[in-house]
């Protein structure tokens, strides 16, 4: 297929191009910033441009079959900061890139949202793709309101689509100095020799998803054939929780440097746990997550020294 990746120079997008490579599919890049870490792709075509210039979206969308939608410009923490920016350039620019879809008889939009936001304070754990959905910051609501955009484009004009409620994903290419994704973050700071900051007393409880798992549930989304009635909304994670402080001491038995935690007051928009039920993805698309915590946690610190300490 040729496949479209609307921010796929970032952490989840250049692990899901190097497996759209492996799966034999040509790919196209579209992104305002050029990758951290990767030297472009050999094959790839790169194109520079930004989900609010409808010119270059209207561009890069020739002779695509799949899209994949990943760019997002706030995150939970920051996206309350300006809730108007947040609707703007992401909500707005995201109908206006389905609407170019439509018009373009692209074959497929999968889109990246977030289970870890969507639902808000959950009711029960682990969490169903059918529960309320009360997110308890703008990014969670833009998301959601993305999804419910998808659904209606499919609806009126058929335009087919999958939605992949990610929990936490970590991994090779994680920004190490981001401001979320506590596994990378933590082995930086670690490689660094600074302490670890912890908001809150440690116990938040999340899902966190291997991303070569997370990457293997895209493509397996995008290549499913629903029928009319069939889901198109799915949870991805490892549908297991793990506190910050598990985290700790799991990385404490992976690094081979010493590990200082820091304490500092919890944050609003924190959820006090967040951990997904994936049998939704692991009956519809036949994916279960494969690499166990201890696994993954290897594979990441051995990136982050080859960043770091390299
Ligand atoms: N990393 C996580 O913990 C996580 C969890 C759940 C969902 N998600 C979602 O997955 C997607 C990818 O996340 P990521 O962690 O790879 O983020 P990332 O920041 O590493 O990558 C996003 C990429 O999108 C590009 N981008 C952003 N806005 C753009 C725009 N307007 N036009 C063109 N390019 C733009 C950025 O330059 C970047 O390369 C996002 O939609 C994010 O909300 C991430």
């Amino acid at each position: 297929m040729k496949t479209l990746v609307i921010g796929g120079n970032g952490f989840i997008g250049t692990n899901l191009v190097e497996a759209l490579l492996r799966d034999g599919h040509d790919v196209r890049i579209f992104d305002r910033y050029p990758s951290r870490y990767k030297d472009p792709f050999p094959g790839v075509e790169y194109v520079v441009g930004d989900l609010g210039n409808y010119g270059e979206v209207h561009e890069a969308l020739s002779g695509i079959d799949w899209v994949f939608h990943l760019a997002y410009t706030t995150l939970p923490q920051t996206s309350n900061d300006d809730p108007v920016y947040d609707v703007r350039s992401n909500l707005g620019d995201t109908v206006h890139l389905l609407q170019e879809c439509r018009d373009s008889h692209i074959g497929k939009v999968i889109f990246i949202s977030s289970g870890g936001t969507v639902y808000g304070i959950p009711n029960r754990i682990p969490i169903p793709e059918d529960h309320p959905q009360q997110p308890i910051c703008s990014y969670g609501i833009t998301k959601l309101a993305i999804e419910k955009y998808l659904s209606l484009f499919h609806r009126l004009w058929g335009l087919e689509y999958a939605v992949a409620r990610i929990s936490n994903p970590y991994g090779e290419q994680q920004n190490p100095h981001s401001k979320q994704g506590a596994i990378g973050v933590f082995l930086g700071n670690i490689a660094e020799r600074k302490p670890i900051t912890i908001w809150g007393d440690g116990e938040v409880v999340r899902d966190y998803i291997y991303i070569g798992d997370a990457v293997e549930a895209l493509l397996k989304a995008a290549r499913y054939q629903p029928g009319a009635d069939d889901p198109r909304i799915f949870n991805i994670g490892a549908g297991r929780g793990h506190s910050l402080n598990q985290i700790v001491e799991e990385l404490k038995q992976v690094v081979d440097l010493p590990v200082e935690v820091k304490y500092t007051p919890g944050r609003p928009i924190d959820v006090p746990a967040s951990v997904l039920d994936i049998s939704r993805a692991k009956s519809v698309l036949g994916w279960a997550p494969q690499v166990e915590l201890a696994e993954g946690l290897e594979r990441s610190w051995r990136w982050v020294k080859s960043l770091i300490l390299a």
